[in-house]
C-alpha cells in the first residue's frame, strides 16, 4: 500500500505575503495531499511530518528572526527530515552585489539570502531552495520600516525600483511554480502539476501599483543587459546561452588573457562570485563578478560587472570588462531579448 507522506508548511511574514505565497505552493503540491500549512507561532513540534517547507519573509537580507529561532528550537529533528528553504524577498536577482558604508560589497538578493541559514545550521540540508521576489505596500509599513527603506533609497547606488509607488511588487510566479514543482518532484516523488496558472489567482489582486498614477505597474522585470556608468561604480550587466561551467571556464579565460587575478568568493550551486584584481596605472582595483543561473530563465547564464571606482581611475577596468563580455559573447552567445512585437 502507498502511504502518503506529511508535510507542513510553516512560514514567518509581517505584512501577509509569505502567507499568499504559503497557500499557493500547497495548491501546486496539491489539495489530495496531506500538507499543514500554519504560522510558526501554531507550531508545537514537527515530530507528526516527513518533510518541512520552511518560509520567511526577508529582513535585512536574511530570513526573520523567527525562523532561526524556529529552526535552532527544533533543528535536530529538522535534520532527520526532508526540509525545503523559500523566501519572500524585494529583490531576487541573484548577480546582484551591494557596497554600502559599514560592510564590504557582499553577495545580495534571492536564494543568496538562505546561505546563511544553512551555514548556521549545516546538519539540515534542504532539498529544495527557493526565493521568489515578493511585495511591498508601501503605505502600509510600519514607521521604523518605512524610514529604514527611505534610507536605503539614499544609500542605493543603482536606485530602488519602489520609488513613486504604492504597492512594488518583485515576485516571478515561474520561480513560486518551478519551487513546488521540484517539491512534487524530489519529496513526493510526484510528477510535476502542469494544470497551474490558475493557482496565480492565490497572488493577483486588483489593486494598482499607485493611486494616483495609474500609468504606473506594480511590478517591471528588470532587464537583461544593462550598462552604466555613476559617477563611483561601472555596472554592467548581461545574458549568455549557456550553464555556470561555461561561464567559468570562459572568466578563467579571460583573466588569463587580461593579466587579472581571478579569486573566488563563494560558489553554490546557482552562481559564482569572483574579484578580479589588477593593478591600474599603478593602482590596484577589484572588478566584482557574478555568475548566475537563475530558475525562470533555463539554459542561460546572467553575468554581472561591478567596478566601485571614481571615472578618472578605473578607465583600464571599463576596457578590461568589455574584453569580457567580447569572450562571453562569443561565438553566438549573447542571448539577447527577443525584439518586443
Ligand atoms: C524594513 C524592510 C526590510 C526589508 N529587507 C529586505 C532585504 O534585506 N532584502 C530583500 O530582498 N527584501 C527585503 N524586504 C522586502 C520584503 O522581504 C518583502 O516585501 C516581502 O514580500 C515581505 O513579506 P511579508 O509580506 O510576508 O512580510 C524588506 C522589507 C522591509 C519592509
Amino acid at each position: 500500500m502507498h502511504i502518503q507522506k506529511k508535510g507542513l508548511i510553516v512560514y514567518d511574514s509581517v505584512y501577509g505575503s509569505t502567507v499568499e505565497v504559503a497557500y499557493w505552493i500547497k495548491n501546486i503540491i496539491g489539495m489530495d495531499q496531506c500538507l499543514d500549512v500554519k504560522p510558526l507561532t501554531q507550531v508545537i513540534t514537527v515530530a507528526p511530518y516527513d518533510y518541512v517547507i520552511i518560509g520567511s519573509a526577508t529582513r535585512m537580507e536574511k530570513p526573520l528572526k523567527g525562523i532561526y529561532a524556529f529552526v535552532e528550537t527544533h533543528r535536530q529533528r529538522l535534520a532527520r527530515k526532508q526540509v525545503c528553504y523559500f523566501l519572500l524577498c524585494g529583490d531576487c536577482d541573484e548577480t546582484m552585489v551591494l557596497n554600502v558604508p559599514g560592510k564590504p560589497p557582499h553577495l545580495i538578493a534571492g536564494r543568496n539570502y538562505l546561505q546563511d541559514i544553512q551555514k548556521k545550521y549545516p546538519e539540515i540540508r534542504p532539498v529544495v531552495i527557493g526565493a521568489f521576489g515578493g511585495r511591498q505596500v508601501m503605505p502600509r509599513l510600519q514607521k521604523k520600516e518605512a524610514l529604514t527603506l527611505w534610507l536605503l533609497e539614499k544609500l542605493a547606488k543603482e536606485g530602488t525600483p519602489w520609488k513613486g509607488l504604492d504597492i512594488w511588487e518583485s515576485l516571478i510566479a515561474e520561480r513560486v511554480e518551478l519551487f513546488a514543482n521540484e517539491v512534487r518532484e524530489k519529496v513526493l516523488g510526484a510528477p510535476p502539476n502542469t494544470e497551474i496558472e490558475r493557482f496565480r489567482s492565490c497572488w493577483q489582486s486588483l489593486q494598482p501599483g499607485s493611486l494616483t498614477d495609474s500609468a504606473k505597474k506594480k511590478y517591471t522585470p528588470k532587464p537583461c543587459f544593462a550598462h552604466e556608468e555613476m559617477a563611483k561604480q561601472y555596472f554592467t550587466r548581461s545574458r549568455i546561452h549557456g550553464d555556470l561551467e561555461l561561464g567559468i571556464q570562459l572568466l578563467k579565460q579571460w583573466a588569463t588573457a587580461c593579466g587579472l587575478e581571478l579569486k573566488e568568493q563563494s560558489r553554490t550551486f546557482f552562481n559564482i562570485y569572483y574579484h578580479a584584481v589588477k593593478s591600474y596605472s599603478g593602482r590596484s582595483l577589484t572588478i566584482h563578478i557574478v555568475a548566475a543561473t537563475l530558475p525562470e530563465d533555463p539554459g542561460n547564464l546572467h553575468v554581472s560587472f561591478r567596478c566601485y571606482a571614481k571615472k578618472a581611475v578605473r578607465g583600464g577596468a571599463q576596457i578590461d570588462i568589455a574584453a569580457a563580455e567580447e569572450i562571453l559573447w562569443a561565438d553566438g552567445r549573447k542571448a539577447e531579448p527577443a525584439p518586443a512585437r
